[in-house]
């Protein structure tokens, strides 16, 4: 542990966590790069709190399972012959090969390495020529299954034995995106890509409406422009805005469900600290976040779409706006890891309002991490 580059983001997390909703500012450098901030994140966030892996449309049928790696576990989620979503540890009992990878769907998971196999509960149905073995139960012999839960339509899982339950703490959230029916709606598009940056930084970027019209003035300001931000409040649990369309672009008004002022805004949230989305009627986008080292974040983007009338063409321009569009928030935060490495650098003042999912994030780090950083400096 370094307590000297944590201690300013002990103080910067606490100043956030009192300050006034009109008075906050950014964090400082080490709260981006310091091995011991990330240590604290994985072992109190990624480790313990629901972590978003993807979505239930990635399984629609017995045997469909995509891999995806969560800290030092990798998992793989599957669909059971009852129909039953499990997310099952994806090492070998063997000898610890990976059992899966990437996606796909089968009878069983087969080991590459010995070709054990194991059933889509985990229970291990097969291990060749280990017949003589005395001292080898194979009967009790499965791969551990850790705690998910479903929530419309995303798949949280849990490193933690018992977490106490997710939904409950979303259900303000829930209220405002539920006439979307974000269950109904058809991932078409999924990348996996790594960023060379920090995965806050990420969150950060991904969550405020304040660089919308600036620095996508080409792509993105076209369909939600900044002038039509606005923050809402936080939860325990999750933070976000509402993202504007303008009223007389041309758009597929999605589920009938809708009223008419839902039909123009984007709720874009956060359910810290692994996922990030923007729900609107016509398709919504989703992106799974996994720090992989202080300057490496693991992202599983996707986009969803409502209804029948999407056409493939149609859905080839909506991943063709998100491409450039990340393309535009990849460069700059690139810069950024540059920009903050200079010894002139110093925290900044965050917009009221267009930029206030900052500062609810930061509140939300200083609640889950704010006493063990100051455990850690003494105070
Ligand atoms: S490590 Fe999987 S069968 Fe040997
Ligand atoms: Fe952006």
């Amino acid at each position: 542990m370094t307590p000297a580059g944590i201690r300013p983001v002990g103080e910067a997390l606490r100043q956030a966590g009192s300050a006034a909703d009109d008075a906050g500012w950014s964090m400082p450098e080490s709260f981006y790069t310091d091995p011991a901030v990330l240590e604290l994140e994985r072992k109190h966030l990624f480790e313990k709190e629901w972590i978003c892996i993807g979505r239930v449309e990635e399984l629609p049928k017995p045997g469909s399972f995509f891999t995806f790696q969560l800290c030092d576990e990798p998992l793989v989620a599957v669909r059971g012959e009852d129909h039953r979503i499990r997310v099952l540890s994806n090492v070998c009992r063997h000898r610890g090969a990976l059992l899966a990878s990437g996606s796909g769907s089968g009878s069983y998971l087969l080991c590459p390495y010995h070709q054990w196999s194991f059933h889509l509960d985990g229970r291990l149905a097969r291990a060749p020529r280990m017949e003589a073995h005395t001292d080898f139960d194979q009967s009790t012999c499965r791969l551990p299954e850790f705690v998910t839960e479903e929530w419309t339509g995303f798949l949280f899982v849990s490193l933690a034995p018992n977490p106490a339950p997710l939904a409950p703490l979303l259900e303000p959230l829930e209220a405002m995106i539920r006439n979307y029916h974000m269950e109904e709606m058809t991932t078409r598009f999924v990348a996996d890509e790594v960023w060379p940056t920090n995965w806050k930084c990420f969150i950060e970027n991904f969550m405020e409406g304040y660089h919308l019209t600036p620095l996508h003035s080409a792509t993105l300001h076209n369909v939600n422009p900044t002038r039509l931000s606005r923050h809402f409040p936080s939860g325990e649990a999750y933070f976000g805005y509402l993202s504007g369309f303008p009223p007389d672009l041309p758009r597929v008004r999605g589920h009938p469900d809708l009223t008419e002022s839902e039909v123009h805004d984007c709720v874009m949230f956060a359910i810290p600290p692994g996922l990030v989305s923007g729900c609107a009627g016509d398709y919504s986008s989703f992106i799974c976040v996994q720090p992989e080292g202080v300057d490496r974040v693991r992202l599983k983007m996707g986009l969803m779409f409502h209804g029948d009338e999407w056409t493939d063409d149609a859905v080839e321009k909506a991943v063709d706006l998100s491409i450039r569009t990340n393309a535009e928030d990849r460069a700059i935060l690139i810069d950024m890891m540059k920009g903050r490495a200079s010894k002139h650098f110093s925290p900044g003042p965050i917009a009221p309002d267009f930029e206030g999912t900052l500062l609810d994030f930061y509140r939300y780090l200083n609640r889950r991490i704010g006493a063990s950083l100051a455990a850690i400096t003494g105070g």
